[in-house]
């Protein structure tokens, strides 16, 4: 298919800051690309924390007016840009977009765009490529672990917190993962019964009572995007030399509307002196893939390759909780921001 454009564009825009309630789906012009872009006909896009970050105006960087969200998208390219040289129209591809998914056509970087195989279904592939490129980046790139480490990941049902479970368990890492009770049978079953894993129920006693029990010494490694004073209760989980990767801020949003006293205070709670980083020989790493994948693109196409194969060969299933059509993306974000749905919700254009 190429690109026609006597059609419409079906795309959800979010005119002003506020609740689920704030999104419209309208029609438009197909949109017109630069040199290195390409423009894709969305088969499926991820609903992410980030968006409804963005929806409450909480997530910087972004340009606020009439937004599309929608950050990584799964479909077959309609039009080349005239410095595209890697990709043609026809290739079914993956791409990290940030902005702009929640379409029947969406706008796509060359730098950020892998091939993608025919037979993989498009919410599978969804799944991998933001919250699975977040997980092994921020493991194999930003905390370099190694088999045997012991690392403890926050909100392990959840898309990205799911992926690092998999990962890791794959890796050869023994993982131990907070989640709510309601979410525990709904892991599938093989990450769920395996040996190395180690559920924690932080909403019955406090993850560090139960943790210090299994593992006085604490773990190699945190991953916490809870933020805030969590953070700083990630940072004491840790051994001596370990390292804390702080990659989000999902205390800033309470009951599915952005809550600013949290985010403030939070802010403020979650800071560590350097005097107290020396003393305790441990690491804050910081990891934000927009910024990471801008500034690496080649890693970022290597290790979202490399998790495709993987899923191709049956390596990683990543969980896909509940798939809408674009006509319900209002329901999608009101469950994603209440984090009511294990691994990862998506949006599929062909649904209607
Ligand atoms: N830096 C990056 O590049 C990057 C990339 C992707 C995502 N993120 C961030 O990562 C975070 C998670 O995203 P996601 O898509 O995985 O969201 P998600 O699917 O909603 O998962 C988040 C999980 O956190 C859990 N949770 C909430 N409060 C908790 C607490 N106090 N303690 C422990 N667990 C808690 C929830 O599970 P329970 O019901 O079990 O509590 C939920 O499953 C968001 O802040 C997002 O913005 C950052």
């Amino acid at each position: 298919m190429t690109r026609n454009d006597n059609l419409k564009n079906r795309k959800i825009i979010i005119p002003h800051t506020g609740s689920h309630a704030k999104l419209d789906l309208i029609e438009s012009e197909l949109p017109a690309l630069e040199p290195n872009q390409i423009l894709v006909k969305t088969e499926a896009c991820g609903v992410a924390f980030a968006d409804i970050l963005m929806r409450e105006g909480l997530y910087p960087d972004v340009d606020r007016r009439n937004l599309t969200p929608g950050y990584d998208v799964v479909g077959e390219i309609v039009q080349v840009g005239n410095d595209v040289s890697r990709l043609t129209v026809g290739d079914r591809v993956a791409c990290l977009t940030q902005t702009g998914g929640y379409a029947d056509y969406t706008v796509a970087q060359e730098s950020l765009t892998v091939l993608c195989p025919r037979q993989l279904p498009a919410q599978q592939v969804v799944a991998i490529i933001l919250n699975y490129t977040t997980a092994y980046q921020m493991l194999t790139r930003i905390a370099r672990v190694t088999a045997g480490e012991r690392i403890l990941v926050h909100g392990v049902a959840g898309g990205v917190g799911s992926a690092l479970l998999e990962l890791g368990l794959h890796l050869g890492l023994t993982v131990y993962g907070t989640l709510s009770q309601r979410k525990w049978a709904l892991l599938p079953a093989h990450l769920n019964q395996h040996p190395r894993f180690h559920k924690l129920d932080y909403q019955t006693t406090p993850f560090e009572e139960a943790l210090v029990k299994a593992l006085p010494e604490g773990v190699d490694v945190v991953f916490d995007a809870i933020g805030g004073s969590h953070l700083k209760r990630s940072y004491q989980s840790m051994r001596i030399g370990g390292t804390v990767v702080s990659y989000g801020f999902s205390t800033a949003i309470k009951n599915g509307r952005r809550n600013w006293w949290e985010a403030i205070s939070g802010m403020l709670r979650s800071m560590t002196f350097p005097v107290q980083l020396i003393r305790d020989n441990k690491t804050i790493a910081g990891y934000g893939i927009w910024i990471y994948a801008n500034a690496h693109p080649l890693w970022f196409r290597e290790d979202l390759t490399q998790l495709i194969e993987w899923l191709e060969q049956g390596v990683l299933k990543p969980m896909v909780s509940k798939q809408y059509a674009l006509t319900e993306t209002a329901q999608a974000q009101e469950r994603v921001s209440r984090s009511e749905l294990p691994g990862k919700v998506v949006l599929a254009m062909g649904a209607c």
